[in-house]
């Protein structure tokens, strides 16, 4: 499963508190509060798709490279 931006440790869970509290629901205003998703970028379609939804698990995208490890 998908939980997390593998690149800077920071799971999906803690990025959605963040953005609940901050009333965010697109990734570039989420970045001002929080470090996360400026390597590899994988996990932008997944913390995208979280701020739509609210998931914070995801199976991976078919056409997305999985970010990093699995958990
Ligand atoms: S997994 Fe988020 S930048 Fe690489």
């Amino acid at each position: 499963m998908v939980t997390r931006c593998v690149c800077f440790g920071k799971k999906f869970t803690e990025l959605i508190k963040i953005a609940e509290k901050h009333n965010i629901n697109k990734l570039e205003d989420l970045q001002k509060h929080v470090r996360f998703g400026e390597n590899c970028k994988r996990c932008h379609p997944y913390v995208k798709m979280m701020l739509k939804t609210g998931q914070t698990k995801f199976e991976p995208f078919p056409n997305e490279p999985e970010p990093g490890s699995i958990d």
